[in-house]
């Protein structure tokens, strides 16, 4: 892997996903049809490794690794040497050991994105450092509660995440339900973004790319570009769609097939509701149910406005304004019989019926530093960059909070909180009706939105941030210990 310090000839303001030429034989989005190299290949789906009587053990190698993408040889960073690694598949109650073995050139960690589960020792623990060569032991223990949904594991450590994340480092976990919707199949669908020079090595990022939060030019599914799914006409499949780019907003466009929501964030909803449009932040998960009629789809991705940085140091926008088709999806065939109804799902908690026992104001903010390079932009909370030797915020074990998070700048910032999911109460004008859980919340520039914690069952240290990594990398992330 390239360093992160080289800077690339782009120009002050050119966005990630601006169309910067590959040579003859490279990739290419166009804005019309997707990419030209490649597509339509049938999904191919992650290795799963599952557990069995309440333990799962796996060994996770990081490290170089090449794979085919849109019909060419990429080098890449992988788990295993897949791209995505494994598909982690638990039940509530079970304990996971993982053996992180760093065969990269830099320090990595892991981190178990989403799940409820102690940040503390060799836990979730956000601050520990793997050295190039070494391995470590990580022990997660799932609470017999634990919620069923769709969560994922990727690098963390500090300075190196996005990169880490762009190369390929990410993949699935599933905390499987014990009444699950009744479904033809189940799908995974890892979302990433990689943009590949003409010899297949990922290109160098730029300082503003990474300030805006870089944006790979070729969008990924499961690693394929653009890969066709095949169903028959009326069956009911499950989606578990996730968010891994490092920066880019899915704008999802549900057309075509019957889409109904299910999960949020590895949380179930009140009930499945029928969606045509779903924005979903780097890190966010959704999982689907969707019924196809006859005929074939895509399954798309729009252009989404994430602000700006003009009337800052250097402008352009950081949006993700190349619309993608995520996959095609062709069902056709003899007609399936009519699905089962969907069971009732679990009532959610409600925080709002619960005593509020602090209150606090975070505030993601950009302004300009006192330096050159990544310190001309300072990327805040509260008016700090990350230090992992200081505890920014303390909270009790079993206590709720309302936290404001507020974000004072021209960006859209994507909140994520470690170990505790955030009950969204205020997000612009009103508050949801029913509960919605999120472990990712996005802020949109210059505004506010209000959400509730209840910090349940873990004392330890672990941390809040941005989760475009690339803001993360550049200070933007907070440390928080609960007692
Ligand atoms: Cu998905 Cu702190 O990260
Ligand atoms: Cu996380
Ligand atoms: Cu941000």
């Amino acid at each position: 892997m390239k360093p992160l310090s080289r800077r690339s000839a782009l120009a002050l303001g050119i966005t990630g996903t601006a169309a910067v030429g590959a040579g003859a034989a490279g990739l290419r989005w166009s804005r019309a049809a997707g990419l030209s190299a490649g597509g339509g290949a049938a999904l191919k789906e992650p290795a799963t490794l599952a557990s069995q009587q309440g333990r799962l053990a796996v060994r996770l190698e990081a490290g170089p690794a090449r794979t085919g993408i849109g019909g060419r040889t990429a080098s890449v960073a992988a788990f295993n040497g897949s791209l995505p690694g494994p598909t982690l598949r638990l039940d509530p109650g079970d304990r996971l050991n993982i053996t992180l073995v760093n065969a990269l050139e830099e320090p990595t960690n892991l981190h178990v994105h989403g799940l409820h589960v102690s940040p503390a020792g060799n836990g979730d623990n956000p601050f520990t450092s793997v050295a190039p060569g070494q391995s470590y032991e990580y022990e997660f223990a799932l609470p017999p509660d634990h919620p069923p949904g769709t969560f994922w594991y990727h690098p963390h450590h500090h300075g190196m995440a996005a990169e880490q994340v762009a190369a390929g480092l990410y993949g699935a976990i599933i905390v499987q339900d014990p009444s699950p919707v009744p479904v033809s199949r189940e799908r995974m669908l890892i979302v990433s973004d990689i943009s590949l020079d003409s010899a297949g090595q990922i290109e160098p990022v730029s300082l503003p790319e990474r300030m805006m939060g870089r944006e790979g030019r070729t969008v990924l599914v499961n690693g394929q570009v653009r890969p066709a799914l095949h169903a028959a006409p009326g069956e009911r499949e499950r989606w578990r769609l996730i968010n891994a780019c490092p920066a880019r907003y899915l704008n999802l466009r549900l057309e075509g097939p019957r889409y109904q929501l299910l999960a949020l964030d590895g949380r179930l909803l009140a009930s499945a509701r029928d969606t045509d449009n779903l924005l979903l932040a780097p890190g966010n998960r959704a999982d689907f149910l969707v019924t196809p009629g006859e005929g074939r789809s895509a399954l798309r991705t729009d252009t989404y406005d994430r602000g700006t940085m003009a009337g800052m140091m250097m402008g352009g926008r950081a949006s993700a304004d190349t619309p993608a088709d995520l996959l095609t999806l062709d069902a056709r065939g003899e007609p399936a019989p009519e699905p089962r109804p969907v069971p009732p799902l679990p009532a959610l908690r409600d925080l709002r019926e619960e005593p509020v026992t602090g209150r606090r104001r975070l505030d993601f903010s950009m302004g300009p530093g006192h330096g050159m390079g990544p310190a001309a932009m300072r990327f805040t909370i509260n008016g700090k960059e990350f230090d992992a030797g200081r505890v920014d915020e303390t909270v009790s074990v079993g206590s709720v909070e309302e936290w404001t998070l507020s974000n004072s700048s021209p960006m859209d910032h994507p909140v994520h909180l470690h170990v505790w999911p955030m009950q969204v109460i205020l997000d612009g004008a009103r508050g949801p009706a029913r509960p919605r859980w999120q472990d990712v919340v996005n802020v949109p520039a210059n505004s506010e939105v209000k959400v509730l914690v209840a910090f349940d069952n873990f004392p330890g240290r672990t941390v809040f941030h941005c989760h475009i990594l690339d803001h993360e990398d550049l200070g933007m992330m907070s440390v928080i210990e609960a007692r």
